[in-house]
């Protein structure tokens, strides 16, 4: 089997002194108010940026944000990222008004050695996502390397990721792209054993391939949040007002029946925290054979917290994706912090290696402060992303650094 990583160049190795370099990251971060709420994708960056500006390249960042859909939105555009970027790394960071043209050419023309930019929104142009030739080769003309640290994109084929990377013959990785692919890779390749993932957010429809794939490798699968409620009414359970896939109960069926073909032992919910509403102030505890009518799980109960985290123990590997529930709701943040906290002490006291992948999962965890998020052996930036690779899939923004893949442009 090819390794995740091979053939692909790191930036360590890639001729960038006094070059232009071309950065794909991933500013795709949480506003509210035009004011970013979670910078970690910002931060994670910031290893890579600061070794190209060390080794004085002439640094041009480019990233998507949101999902524009009619041309530029002034509400997605990167300054406010430019503007945490230049905080943290105390320098100015300049922001051309786009990513393609006079503008930004006049800029990246002006770079010196350790000077940095960042593009606008790459999404303000459709030909992004549709992987243009055309597109890819005008960003390309910008660049004389390529660098891709954009982890939580490369499931995107789109321009900037994929076409404009065929184009340069240095191109390689950065440091945020190498460290999810290794840490990523550990839990896809041979994981130590046993091996425990846990499920949760809201649809089973999201995870359908992610836990056919982890069937086949996991010892014990927990699954918790709504997703869980589609698995006990599949098992006969009244989960009155919860929210259920109806379509989905004969998939679960089977899904349940694989597991115990494959002898996976598959824990979920004994008690929920319930209400009438998600608005509600306050939940109350039930089995899950006796939710009151009326009323939605919105939580996993302390039995089965207490359940789920005895599952920890002895685990060499554990994989947290999707929260338990409504988290970012008090009342109902309990099941998912304590779980949060369980895993982090399967990693201090236990030994396990620990991943958490998917934005609600990784924001829970960091909620918990910074003791419980620095536990984890990793947590990854990438939502869509960390799924495919959990699938097996072949992701196309890192097939394409493969060095085997021929430079179009040389
Ligand atoms: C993410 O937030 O998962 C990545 O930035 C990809 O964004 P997308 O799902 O809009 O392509």
């Amino acid at each position: 089997m090819v390794a995740l990583l091979d053939g692909i160049r790191s930036i360590r190795d890639l001729p960038i002194e006094n070059k232009k370099v071309f950065i794909r990251v991933d500013f795709n971060v949480p506003l509210e108010d035009g004011k970013i709420t979670d910078d970690s994708r910002i931060r994670e960056a910031l290893p890579t940026i600061q070794h190209a500006i060390e080794r004085g390249a002439r640094v041009i960042l480019a990233s998507h944000l949101g999902r524009p859909k009619k041309g530029p939105d002034p509400k997605l555009s990167l300054e406010p990222c430019a503007a945490r970027l230049a905080e943290l790394l105390s320098i100015d960071v300049t922001l051309p008004e786009d990513c393609t043209g006079d503008a930004p050419r006049k800029v990246v023309f002006d770079l010196r050695a350790g000077q940095v930019c960042l593009l606008e929104n790459l999404r303000f142009h459709a030909e992004e996502e549709m992987d243009d030739d055309g597109f890819a080769k005008e960003l390309a003309t910008l660049a004389e390397v390529y660098v891709d640290d954009a982890f939580g994109a490369v499931h995107r084929a789109h321009a900037s990721v994929h076409g404009m990377a065929k184009l340069f013959r240095d191109r390689g990785c950065g440091f945020l792209l190498e460290k999810e692919i290794q840490a990523l890779g550990k839990i896809t390749g041979a994981p130590d054993r046993p091996y425990v993932a846990v499920l949760g957010g809201a649809k089973v429809s999201d995870k359908i391939a992610v836990i056919e794939a982890l069937l086949a490798k996991v010892d014990k699968l927990v699954i918790g949040g709504a997703m869980a409620n589609t698995f006990l009414r599949a098992k006969g359970c009244n989960m009155q007002a919860s929210r259920v896939e109806e379509d989905k109960l004969a998939l679960a069926r089977t899904l349940l029946e694989k597991a115990r073909d494959r002898k996976v032992e598959v824990l979920l919910p004994t008690d929920v925290v319930c209400a009438p509403s998600f608005n509600a102030r306050e939940g109350a505890l039930a089995p899950v054979g006796a939710i009151p009518e009326g009323n939605m799980a919105l939580d996993i109960g302390p039995a089965s917290l207490e359940a789920f985290s005895a599952a920890f123990t002895g685990a060499k590997t554990i994989l947290w994706n999707g929260p338990m529930g409504l988290f970012e709701k008090e009342p109902f943040s309990s099941g998912s912090f304590g779980l949060a906290r369980a895993m982090a002490r399967a990693t201090t006291d236990g030994g396990a290696f620990t991943v958490v992948g998917g934005g609600d999962s990784a924001a829970c965890v960091n909620a918990c402060g910074a003791e419980v998020a620095g536990a984890m052996s990793h947590i990854s930036t990438g939502g869509g992303a960390s799924l495919e690779l959990i699938e097996g899939k072949k992701l196309p923004g890192v097939e394409v650094l493969r060095t085997a893949v021929e430079a179009a442009r040389s």
